[in-house]
């Protein structure tokens, strides 16, 4: 990395650091997800939401970097409270990577505590037991209001397996790993299209297995590519060669990232969708956050001659989301603004919980601060 890169690297780092300090003061108890005037929210009483582990993974990160105990104790109670959504069957999904990843396992990493590790081996069996053997996917969500989605898979949950190929590690059984490359082998094939775009929702026979089609999910329509699914493709695929070595994930993680760096705008602010309509403004921080984590990933494992591409990205992405979209401000406890859910939402463009997570992760990488988490 070239001295200025580092410099900024370790400048953004305290710059996070004081932030976080000082929101980890107001947020104790909270489970933050979005902001109200610019101070957190909390989920904690829907405590099956997906988001549930990111403030918990940025502040293990914190601890690991700068070992407050604030840190450390306000990650303890979230790990706590998600206890409730481990004993909801229908508050189980295919997200437990993200919520016990970040939390659990994050947790036992740094602390060898048993409890963290039960915990995360009880969400990674209930994961791996969402496991389709027809269409060889992991199943997507749940069943709510009668809806028949038993046969659907998204990009998302190539981010969740982590949690498998940590089970697999920790327990000496290839179940968890064998399903996570089953899953990852069926997505190379279902969700990633020729030129490197990326489906969010394939829907398959969920008796049968066959593939039946495409939904555009959180992107703006069907064949279009929706940013943040990009951005689980590329970090996604990139973890599941770095956990396997198997060469066809890799491929597929630099495919996703060549598309996605090819349809940066000049600005390089990314939009909800890279199809979407040049005169909207709609942007989500959180795909250039998670985007340059997989770049940074990718980065790790190519040839000396591929690496500046992946790392030139990479600071692309962070330094336009440091200079354009970051808040300071100690009065506030967000660090990224315009983050978008969805592409159809009536709302866009305001500070989401994951972006601030991966921006987090991206910048302690550069500077060699990160508490590997995936
Ligand atoms: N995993 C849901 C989302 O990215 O919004």
């Amino acid at each position: 990395m070239n001295s200025k890169d580092t410099q900024w690297a370790n400048e953004t780092a305290e710059k996070i650091y004081k932030k976080m300090k000082n929101s980890a003061e107001r947020s104790k108890n909270k489970i933050p997800y979005l902001t109200v005037n610019g101070i957190f929210d909390d989920c904690s009483d829907n405590i099956s939401w997906w988001t549930n582990g990111f403030y918990g993974g940025q502040l293990w990160q914190l601890y690991n970097a700068y070992g407050d105990e604030i840190f450390r104790l306000n990650a303890e109670d979230i790990e706590n409270k998600l206890d409730k959504s481990l004993m909801d069957y229908m508050g189980m999904d295919h997200d437990s990577g993200f919520k016990w990843l970040l939390t659990s396992v994050a947790n036992y990493r740094l602390t060898k505590n048993e409890r963290s590790k039960n915990r995360a081996l009880l969400a990674a069996a209930n994961l791996a037991g969402r496991f389709n053997l027809s269409g060889r996917f992991i199943r997507a969500w749940n069943s709510w209001g009668g809806e028949r989605n038993e046969g659907w898979a998204i990009i998302d949950c190539m981010m969740n397996l982590p949690l498998l190929y940590w089970a697999a590690e920790e327990t000496g059984d290839p179940r968890f790993s064998q399903i996570a490359k089953a899953h990852a082998d069926t997505a190379s094939k279902a969700f990633v299209r020729e030129n490197g775009s990326i489906n969010h929702i394939v829907q398959f026979d969920p008796n049968t297995g066959e593939m039946i089609g495409t939904m555009g999910g959180q992107g703006m329509e069907i064949g279009s590519s929706w940013t943040r699914g990009q951005g689980w493709a590329i970090y996604g695929f990139a973890l599941s060669y770095r956990h396997t070595g198997d060469e066809k994930y890799l491929k597929t993680a630099k495919k996703a990232a060549k598309y996605f760096a090819s349809n940066i705008p000049e600005s390089g602010l990314i939009p909800v969708d890279f199809c979407q309509d040049n005169e909207l403004d709609w942007e989500d921080s959180t795909a250039a956050a998670i985007a340059a984590c997989g770049m940074l990933e990718i980065e790790t494992h190519v040839t000396e001659a591929e690496k500046p591409f992946f790392r030139e990205t990479a600071m692309k992405l962070l330094r336009t989301l440091e200079e354009k979209r970051s808040n300071w401000n100690t009065d506030t406890d967000y660090i990224l603004e315009n983050g978008s859910v969805a592409y159809h939402d009536e709302k866009h463009n305001f500070p989401i919980v994951y972006g601030d997570y991966y921006f987090t992760e991206a910048v302690f990488k550069l500077c060699g601060k990160e508490l590997f988490m995936w």
